[in-house]
């Protein structure tokens, strides 16, 4: 079966279907819907077999555990075992693109956390979203609505496109592109101080450090096994692609049919006529927001290869340089 799309508002999403979509939920079926970061695929956090359906819908190893989204710092209290007072400090983010690790409540299905102990929480900033969550009544588990490994969705056309995968959905409320565009910082709070950044996101550590005053530390690049789902291979197109530094650029073996995405500033004497076409994003805040959609669109456009000119190594680049890094098979 093919699912239900259902078209909404985001900024004033119908009622009655928010509704329909939560009864889906706490029937233990899977619902996709759009966070301001990425689509999630979302099931009752607190029915195991719900949250088994994630995992088989998406081939995600059961060891890589899952965000809960909940609607306020009420519900987030409801799904942890300790509120430690950072936690307090870092809720004035949310709704946002920013994921607690705290310790997990019993309430919460084991499988979410993949036999760790803690879990991952966060309140999406997203109509559509904090209006599923009430009207299910439930916490939500929600991976992003992509095959596992594969470039998460930032459109509904995106997970619709892949029929195999969407009709194990039983809706999807489409409520438009994503704003943020790029998945969520992820902060350990169950260790430290210091607090580890564990995925680099939209909130970069710094940035978190410097308004709450708190001790936070982004993770080295290549730090091993910090968050179960930072494979080295990781929101990847089909279509093989590529990392090429700028130096590189000018003497790349180009196959046919290539693009090029260029991150970062746009040196004079980078855009030469031997280059294939190419699609620039020299702005980190842009290029968080449009990456993902411009890779999903080239992946469906029959080409040879995808090259992606990395961004510099500074943090506003840092969730970008992740994800390429990971898309590239660099991780
Ligand atoms: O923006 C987002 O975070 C999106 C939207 C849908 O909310 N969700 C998302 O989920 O990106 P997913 O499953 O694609 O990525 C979750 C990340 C993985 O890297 C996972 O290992 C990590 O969060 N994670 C979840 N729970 C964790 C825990 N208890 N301890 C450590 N890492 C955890
Ligand atoms: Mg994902």
């Amino acid at each position: 079966m093919s699912p239900s799309v259902f078209p909404v508002d985001p900024q004033a999403p119908d009622p009655a279907l928010l509704e329909a979509a939560g009864a889906q939920v706490r029937a233990g079926n899977l619902v996709a819907f759009a966070t301001e970061t990425v689509y999630g695929l979302g099931a009752d956090a607190t029915n195991p077999d719900a949250v088994a359906r994630i995992f088989e819908a998406k081939g995600r190893p059961p060891t890589n555990p899952l965000i809960v989204h909940v609607a306020d710092v009420e519900g987030a209290r409801a799904c942890v075992a300790q509120w430690p007072e950072p936690a307090d400090r870092l809720s004035r983010f949310w709704p946002g693109p920013l994921t607690l690790v705290l310790p997990r409540s019993p309430r919460i299905a084991e499988a979410v956390s993949a036999g760790l102990e803690t879990v991952g929480i966060r309140v999406p900033a997203s109509k559509a979203a904090l209006g599923l969550i009430r009207q299910a009544g439930r916490p939500i588990a929600a991976p992003s609505a992509n095959r596992s490994n594969r470039t998460s969705p930032t459109r509904a056309e995106h997970i619709l496109k892949d029929a195999e995968f969407a009709r194990k959905i039983a809706v999807v409320l489409d409520s438009g592109p994503t704003s943020a565009g790029i998945e969520s910082t992820v902060l350990d709070l169950s260790q430290g101080p210091p607090y580890r950044v564990l995925r680099p996101g939209p909130l970069t550590a710094e940035f978190l450090a410097g308004a709450t005053g708190l001790p936070i530390e982004s993770a080295p690049a290549d730090a091993p096994g910090l968050s179960p789902g930072q494979l080295s291979i990781h929101y990847a197109p089909t279509t093989p692609t590529a990392w090429v530094e700028r130096g590189e650029l000018a003497r790349f073996p180009w196959p046919a049919r290539s693009v090029l995405v260029l991150l970062g500033p746009i040196e004079p004497g980078t855009l030469t006529p031997e280059l294939p076409p190419t699609h620039p994003l020299p702005d980190p805040n842009h290029a968080e927001s449009a990456l993902f959609d411009l890779l999903h669109r080239l992946d469906a456009a029959d080409l040879d290869l995808i090259a992606i000119s990395p961004p510099p190594d500074e943090p506003a680049w840092r969730a970008v340089r992740d994800r390429v890094r990971r898309a590239t098979g660099r991780g």
